[in-house]
């Protein structure tokens, strides 16, 4: 008899599936106190750590020498160039709508061109290919050009980084900022609603393009992955409330009189976390070493204490302490990124990773190699007359 993990009652139907197990993560884990761990590994010990060391863990399961990771990278930069069909197709895509809508149609195309239908291959081309297509996509859809030549020995973000038409995207800071904001959003769990997407699709054998392209579709929503730009909003209007100089019982009186009216206090909370997000604490830190003046980064100090005051009085608010995107996107534009409609873009390129090599375990390791059967839950009837 197998160990009995969780008893559905009818209390547990319409709640979106919170805390039922569904199987097996083997990339990353989120504890209630704790946070995020990336194969064991807190993201804490992790937040100094170059990307490709961080991808070569989640992929490989296992920490790289620095020989192995330099092997790792040097395939991958093999694998990078991305082709003028490609490109072109993007360039031709209409900018109406979000970007994140041309986001995903730009790894769908990518997909019909250069897929190869091999979960391992096209998760490595992908995490090659990954940052070329983003900022094609945030390139085109800002007016910025297309894409030049960049040299292809920089290291990963900061190749981001250079590939972008940005204004002002030199500066160091910006450059270190971009590298940690990718290190923090690999993957946070098997349960997230992009990764449960992801795994959805390609467990009826759509090909990983596919698959990581309606993963996307399910992190461009308001409460996934645009959160962040609609925390960034949710900032910048405390700030224009409270003022530059506001003090913690200005913006405690702002928290109470928003919640009287009803309306959301964005950048709080979170379904799997009961404290403050470990995520959130590490880029607080950067904010505070590198922009304690900026105006929006002193609105969101407040928040972060003043906030959970607040909705701590509400016994039915679970976890009132701030959620990562109530500091990225403020601490993006302290940085100088100005662009918030590119902000889950950002997140995007990393979660793709993790989504990916998620997709490899279900597909090709669980269950001795057979993979886990199709997505097929059961939904009871019910008569709305
Ligand atoms: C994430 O990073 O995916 C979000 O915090 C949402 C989640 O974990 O459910």
């Amino acid at each position: 008899m197998s160990k009995v993990l969780f008893e559905v009652t009818e209390d547990n139907l319409e709640t979106g599936m919170r805390g039922y197990p569904v199987g097996y993560c083997t990339t990353s884990h989120v504890d209630p106190q704790k946070g995020l761990f990336y194969v064991g590994k807190p993201i804490s010990e992790m937040k100094d750590a170059m990307p490709m060391d961080i991808i070569y863990l989640i992929y490989h399961g296992k920490e790289g020498t620095p020989e192995k990771v330099k092997a790792f990278d040097e395939d991958l930069k093999k694998r990078e160039r991305v082709s003028k069909e490609v490109l072109e197709a993007i360039y031709a895509l209409p900018k109406s709508g979000h970007p994140m809508d041309i986001f995903c149609a730009s790894i769908q195309i990518l997909g019909m061109f250069e897929g190869k239908n091999d979960y391992r291959e096209d998760t490595l081309n992908m995490i090659a290919k990954i940052p070329f297509i983003a900022a094609a996509v945030i390139n085109h859809h800002a007016g910025w050009g297309e894409l030049k030549e960049v040299d292809t020995n920089l290291e990963y973000m900061e190749k981001f980084t250079a590939l972008l038409n940005m204004p002002g995207k030199d500066s160091k800071v910006l450059t270190e900022l971009m590298k940690l904001f990718n290190i923090l959003h690999y993957d946070h769990g098997g349960g997230n609603l992009s990764a449960f997407v992801g795994k959805t699709i390609a467990s009826g054998h759509q090909h990983l393009y596919g698959a990581l392209s309606g993963a996307m579709n399910a992190l461009a929503g308001p409460k996934h992955g645009r959160a962040n730009q609609d925390s960034l909003e949710f900032v910048k209007s405390t700030l224009e409330k409270v003022g530059e100089n506001a003090k913690p019982e200005d913006v405690e009186k702002f928290m109470r009189d928003l919640l009287a009216r009803k309306e959301l206090a964005y950048g709080f909370g979170h379904a799997v976390l009961r404290v403050e997000d470990a995520r959130a604490t590490i880029l607080y830190d950067f904010a505070s070493k590198n922009f304690p003046d900026h105006p929006l980064v002193k609105t969101a100090f407040l928040l972060r204490t003043e906030g959970p005051k607040v909705l701590s009085e509400n016994p039915k608010i679970s976890n009132p302490y701030p959620n990562v995107d109530a500091i990225s996107g403020t601490v993006l534009t302290a940085g100088g990124f100005l662009n918030p409609e590119y902000y889950t873009i950002l997140f995007g390129i990393s979660r793709c990773i993790g989504i990916a090599i998620q997709i490899i375990y279900e597909r090709m390791v669980a269950r001795e190699g057979k993979g886990t059967p199709i997505v097929r839950p059961k939904y009871l009837y019910k008569s709305m007359n």
